[in-house]
């Protein structure tokens, strides 16, 4: 299946309502289990700096360093969707953006994911008219988290709940392919989810998105916090790549997340 057919692929599983299941990966190793074990998408996150790099926040996460793990994942896998994230202050401007988006496509991204809404307006549409696929990030942005004072629920308060759903529309209207909902109220992810034509993908969004990512290293009893959000898969599956199977088996069947994993 080339790329454009995945895109399809997801867009016709958002009108079918089958969930879209995400994991992020950072070499080829994990990246070839993720494919193996039935994953839609994977992202390059860059919370590579936390999980990998052991910062307490994704800042300090460089283009080179997005450069490398994208290029290590996309030899891990054929048929999945490679979705990389543009790091701090890769995207400052609509050039900056264009350059370091084409950069992470020549690394063998199929997408690159930027996190704001109307503020980086300009930038998607460079990205966008250019042919760069580009992926949205709305709600909780760990790029801003010293904006927020930590990592906290966003659009609680209705003025803000109001302006996520307009970025999101302002997203998908400047040719945005799918959006990240991190860490936002149940009832306004599904109020996005049913206002966008294009996937929504939740992490702390509810059970209501057209998808679910986590964290790898959540899921495979890596990381030693484990967010309300998350869950460890491999505790009650013996390895990696039955906690893998378990978790898009999760999300396809509509088990994961519970009600108890979302926020008000
Ligand atoms: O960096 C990352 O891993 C992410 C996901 C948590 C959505 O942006």
């Amino acid at each position: 299946m080339n790329k454009t057919d995945i895109y399809s692929r997801l867009q016709e599983m958002k009108q079918r309502r089958e969930k879209i299941a995400c994991l992020t990966a950072y070499d080829a190793g994990f990246a070839r289990i993720l494919e193996e074990e039935g994953t839609d998408v994977v992202l390059v996150g860059d919370s590579l700096g936390m999980v990998l790099q052991g910062e307490s926040d994704t800042l300090k996460v460089s283009m080179e360093d997005m450069v490398y793990h994208t290029r290590m994942v996309s030899r891990g896998i054929n048929q999945t969707l490679l979705v990389s994230d543009m790091p701090y202050n890769s995207y400052n401007d609509p050039e900056h953006a264009l350059r370091n988006g084409k950069r992470l496509l020549g690394a063998g991204a199929d997408m690159v994911k930027l996190e704001g809404g109307g503020e980086i307006i300009d930038q998607i549409n460079a990205l966008c008219s250019e042919g760069v696929a580009v992926c949205g990030h709305l709600g909780l942005q760990p790029q801003s988290v010293h904006k927020y004072g930590g990592y906290k629920v966003q659009g609680r308060k209705q003025e803000d709940a109001d302006r996520i759903f307009d970025d999101a529309r302002a997203l998908e209207d400047a040719g945005v392919m799918m959006i990240v909902l991190e860490c936002i109220p149940r009832l306004l992810a599904a109020r996005i989810t049913a206002a966008v034509s294009i996937p929504t993908i939740g992490i702390g969004a509810g059970p209501d998105c057209d998808g679910q990512i986590l964290v790898l290293y959540d899921v495979i009893g890596v990381s030693t916090y484990v967010p309300k959000m998350a869950n460890d898969f491999l505790k009650n599956s013996g390895n990696i790549k039955n906690a893998v199977r378990q978790y898009v088996h999760a999300v396809k069947s509509g088990t994961f997340p519970t009600n108890d994993q979302s926020f008000e």
